[in-house]
């Protein structure tokens, strides 16, 4: 939904812009655009690889000043405050990325074998084959059902734990084997390849991505404090901040923040409802057909805009 975040961000010549999660740098560039050279993007991924290939498109695409912060968003309003640097618009556009999809050496595709890893940052503590190995039959269900909501979670951790007793569970093809084996008959009745959702859920829990998201989300609530309270910090008073969420588990935080933001009259969240993807950018990008924008305007001067 690039022309809907352009839209809702209104990001200004000369503004700070952080983007959290800078994936391939395509919104990134579009952003820089709006700053033009006065401007700066503040950029983060997890993923180096991607962290960088963004902030050499920015570079070439619109030559305005780049800083990679590589590691989780969560750290980045600490980074910034500490150089003193409070930003005009911030933009999350949660999930993976497709070039770590498409890798079957990543491990994050049922569709493709590969070692179960699952980090989006390659030097993180924990794979999905360590969590698999570790993890209590109890623990392993409670991540299945909690971050996948999948109904067959307890079927599936006592699977694993059982499997994973005469062998490892090192690949993705054993896995997706394995949730196939706990469904059964009803695999061919499921609308979802049975492997979806467990996928997700490892993925979230390997990545911290609700951690991330909550901390991030609370970070922005105490800017918004401290704007009120004439405070110095990582957000400018009017900051706009943008989420791109892609499954209901992400969305809700978000519309949660957003409304005790709005309640507190700490900044303006003014649409209850969230900015859908049109009918022609689902059909270019399947992905985005469960896309939601939500964005808010933080501060005193949320209330003047
Ligand atoms: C959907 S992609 C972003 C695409 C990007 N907007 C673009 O235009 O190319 C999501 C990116 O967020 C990164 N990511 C996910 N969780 C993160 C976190 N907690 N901190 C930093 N980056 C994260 C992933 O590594 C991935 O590169």
């Amino acid at each position: 939904m690039p022309e809907a975040i352009l839209a809702q961000l209104a990001v200004r010549p000369g503004e700070l812009v952080l983007d959290c999660t800078a994936g391939r740098g395509g919104h990134a560039a579009l952003l820089a655009a709006e700053t033009g050279p006065d401007g700066t993007l503040y950029l983060c991924d997890l993923d180096p690889g991607n962290l960088d290939f963004a902030a050499a498109r920015v570079k070439a695409e619109t030559g305005v000043p780049t800083v990679s912060l590589q590691g989780s968003y969560v750290r980045a309003p600490r980074d910034l405050r500490g150089d003193g640097i409070a930003v005009d618009a911030v933009l999350a556009d949660l999930g993976f990325a497709s070039t770590q999809v498409d890798d079957a050496e990543r491990g994050f595709s049922f569709l493709r074998d590969g070692p179960l890893d699952m980090r989006m940052d390659p030097g993180g503590p924990v794979t999905a084959a360590d969590l698999l190995a570790g993890s209590d039959e109890r623990e392993l269900a409670r991540i299945i059902h909690e971050y996948g909501e999948e109904p067959l979670s307890r079927r599936i951790a006592r699977n694993i734990v059982q499997k994973r007793a005469v062998d490892p569970i090192a690949t993705t093809a054993d896995l997706a084997g394995l949730v196939r084996d706990a469904y059964g008959q009803r695999a061919a009745s499921s609308r979802l390849h049975p492997a979806t959702r467990t996928f997700q859920a490892l993925r979230i829990a390997v990545n911290d991505e609700f951690g991330a998201l909550d901390g991030l989300l609370r970070q922005v609530l105490e800017a918004a404090e401290a704007i009120g309270a004439g405070q110095p910090t990582w957000l400018a008073d009017g900051a706009r901040v943008a989420f791109l969420t892609f499954h209901s588990l992400e969305d809700r935080r978000v519309k949660r923040a957003f409304a005790e933001l709005d309640r507190r009259g700490l900044g303006s969240a003014p649409a209850r409802m969230p900015i859908l993807p049109s009918e022609t950018e689902i059909a270019i990008n399947t992905r985005s057909r469960s896309a939601k924008l939500r964005v808010a305007v933080v501060g005193d001067r949320a209330e003047r805009a």
